[in-house]
């Protein structure tokens, strides 16, 4: 048993890593300043401070007495990221640096959140770690910069770190009434309520979808075995679908007879995005395989119970 601690561990992706490391035995601190988490979504047993990553003291606290830290808190946005650029490059830069700066005394593992943002405008797919990032999006140039820093972390100061790439990630508790919230989510939301729904776009651009559990296994196994170097991995599943087949499985799951609307493109977003996971299958002999329309399953079911 192990003592960890999520940051942004009652956000989204967070609060499913916390249940999955309780429930594995281990002793969960999180940290969040509740920006877009919840406390409900925390399990019961772990302790939670509320506070900001940004401040230095806050995240050194936090770090008394753990084994390692899952760093996931952020500004998950790109488009708060074109809104507010230099809000959310303090944040996701910022609490980062923090965190390695944390770790740098006991040499703790850190466990990160990058982003497949990094890639921007590569069109070669599938995409891979051996491609040279090239972020369209502050969120993207931030995303990258972290995983510079994780290389510091372990190069200069022997700080074992592994940075997760997601794509896009879904499941319960992705909040859908939030602008910035994932494709799923708002269409699920509009779907459910019988609502008019909106395509960015033409519909003809990919996504490399993951559900959530996937990757909370994702980040334990990478937990598991770090003790030295500064990977970076992708997490996805290597299968493209459009925006249009996604809509068009959602709307049959959903059985939804309303209208789908098309409006423009939105800012920076990639036309095809999907992974290779080889590089992860071989560093931890697992990859996300939920297959989509199971895991639409799950999160249209949660989203039938909570509203
Ligand atoms: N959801 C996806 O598809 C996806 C894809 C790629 C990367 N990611 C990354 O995964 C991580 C988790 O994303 P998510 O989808 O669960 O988003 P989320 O918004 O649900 O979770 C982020 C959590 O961090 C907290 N937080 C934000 N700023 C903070 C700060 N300054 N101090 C303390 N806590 C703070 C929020 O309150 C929230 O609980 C993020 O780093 C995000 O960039 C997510």
């Amino acid at each position: 048993m192990a003592t960890y601690l999520v940051t942004g561990g009652c956000g989204f992706i967070g609060s499913h890593l916390a249940d999955n490391l309780i429930e594995a035995g281990h002793r969960v601190v999180i940290l969040d300043d509740l920006s877009t988490g919840k406390t409900e979504n925390a399990p019961k047993s772990a302790e939670v401070i509320i506070g900001d990553a940004v401040d230095p003291t806050v995240v050194e606290k936090a770090f008394k007495g753990i084994d390692g830290c899952f760093h996931l808190a952020a500004v998950a946005s790109v488009e708060r990221s074109n809104e507010a650029w230099a809000e959310t490059h303090k944040v996701n830069i910022t609490a980062t640096v923090n965190i390695f700066e944390a770790a740098k005394e006991k040499k703790l593992p850190v466990v990160y959140t990058s982003s497949a943002a990094v890639y921007g405008d590569h069109t070669e797919m599938p995409l891979s770690e051996s491609m040279m990032p090239r972020p369209l999006t502050a969120y993207g140039a931030d995303k990258y910069s972290c995983e510079l820093h994780g290389r510091v972390a372990w190069m200069t100061h022997q700080i074992p770190t592994a940075g997760a790439r997601p794509f896009n990630i879904y499941g319960p508790r992705q909040d859908p009434k939030s602008p910035y919230s994932g494709v799923i989510s708002i269409f699920a939301d509009r779907m459910l309520a019988g609502k008019p729904y909106r395509i960015n776009g033409d519909g003809k651009q990919t996504r490399d979808f993951v559900y959530v559990q996937d990757i909370v296994r994702v980040f334990m196994a990478l937990m598991a075995q770090l003790d030295e170097g500064c990977a970076v991995y992708n997490v996805c599943t290597g299968k493209e679908t459009s925006i249009a087949q996604l809509a068009d499985t959602m709307e049959r799951l959903c059985d939804y007879k309303g209208e789908r609307e098309y409006g423009p493109a939105r800012l920076g977003d990639a036309r095809a995005s999907v992974g290779t996971n080889a590089l992860l299958k071989e560093a931890i002999g697992f990859v996300p395989q939920t297959p989509l329309e199971e895991g639409l399953k799950h999160t249209l079911n949660w989203l039938r119970q909570e509203g």
